[in-house]
């Protein structure tokens, strides 16, 4: 069986281009399988996953999920809300006794960026990451990578812009350093407020003008601006920042060019983008959600692979 270089997935900046070229070369194999009538294949049959989920998702729980159902893993899902962590129980005792039920992998999603490496250091079970805080969401940029290969062919030289909260977005990061690593060239275009310093140290372009932006790109990924991680207001109001920077079909249309339109969700309609835009047929966001789970299925199957 083939195997990654990691034993956990726990951030992009971990893995090498190696991997990333294995995990689409897997994908490719489960999109085939998910696509047929009779969904599932007996791959993980001796193994059992616990999605741990301490942050609201729609997306990436179910995408997991399914991944794991289709590779045919014994499942058990957890949600903060209804746990024992709400008593003061610490993330490490919570997990250990998970995995004392001979669970073999966790899928975690976390609020606290980097809780991951902790948990790595504590337990034997391998780890991936559905997302931990403003850090990392890797399995999300191996799918946008996946979703944009499918549509533009070879990422060498493409030019990509990431737009809206790069800030609190674990989106950005891990889509930067994914795409860096396929050789891809990466803007990101926000408010200042919206924009960290230091970025541009990561290699990427940084940009204000939203319309110049998009005259440049071949694909735009659109982020939403993350009211729930503000502690303090960073853009007067949505609406202004939708008039600013908000995509609509008027601003793509006044381009001398036509873009790939990308968004992770959730998406926040007549915000960061228009229902005329996400629903075009520039934009390929619900095959980014189809992806999603064969990308998934991939790293579940390469991890497993990599069991003692
Ligand atoms: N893209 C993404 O992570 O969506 P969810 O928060 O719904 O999982």
């Amino acid at each position: 069986m083939s195997l990654l270089s990691q034993k956990h997935l726990l951030g992009i900046q971990d893995i090498t281009t190696q991997d990333i070229q294995l995990i689409f070369e897997t994908a490719k194999q489960f999109k085939e399988v998910i696509n047929r009538p009779i969904k599932k294949v007996p791959s993980l049959r001796d193994i059992t996953i616990a999605n741990l989920f301490f942050e609201n998702s729609t997306r990436t729980r179910i995408s997991f999920e399914l991944a794991e159902k289709r590779l045919s893993a014994d499942v058990i899902n957890f949600s903060a809300a209804s746990s024992s962590t709400k008593k003061g129980e610490t993330l490490i005792d919570t997990v250990n006794n998970i995995l004392a039920m001979k669970v073999d992998m966790i899928v975690m999603r976390h609020p606290n960026p980097g809780a991951h490496q902790l948990l790595a250091k504590h337990i034997d079970a391998q780890i991936v990451n559905a997302g931990d805080g403003t850090h990392e969401h890797p399995t999300q940029a191996l799918l946008d990578a996946f979703s944009m290969q499918e549509k533009l062919g070879d990422l060498r030289g493409k030019k990509v812009l990431i737009c809206g909260d790069i800030k609190h977005s674990r989106v950005a990061l891990s889509n930067i350093f994914c795409l860096q690593k396929l050789g891809a060239k990466v803007r990101v275009c926000g408010p200042p407020t919206l924009i960290p310093k230091f970025i541009e140290n990561l290699g990427v372009e940084v940009s204000y003008d939203i319309k110049e932006s998009l005259q440049w790109c071949d694909v735009a990924n659109v982020l939403r601006i993350q009211l729930e991680r503000q502690d303090i207001k960073y853009i007067p109001s949505l609406r202004e920042y939708s008039m600013a920077f908000g995509l609509n079909k008027q601003l793509l249309d006044s381009l001398k060019k036509e873009i790939v339109i990308m968004h992770p969700g959730p998406m926040n309609r007549g915000v960061e983008i228009d229902s005329d835009v996400a629903d075009s047929k520039h934009a390929i966001i619900l095959q980014q959600v189809e992806n999603g789970v064969a990308i998934r299925m991939a790293v579940l199957y390469l991890l497993a692979g990599k069991k003692e």
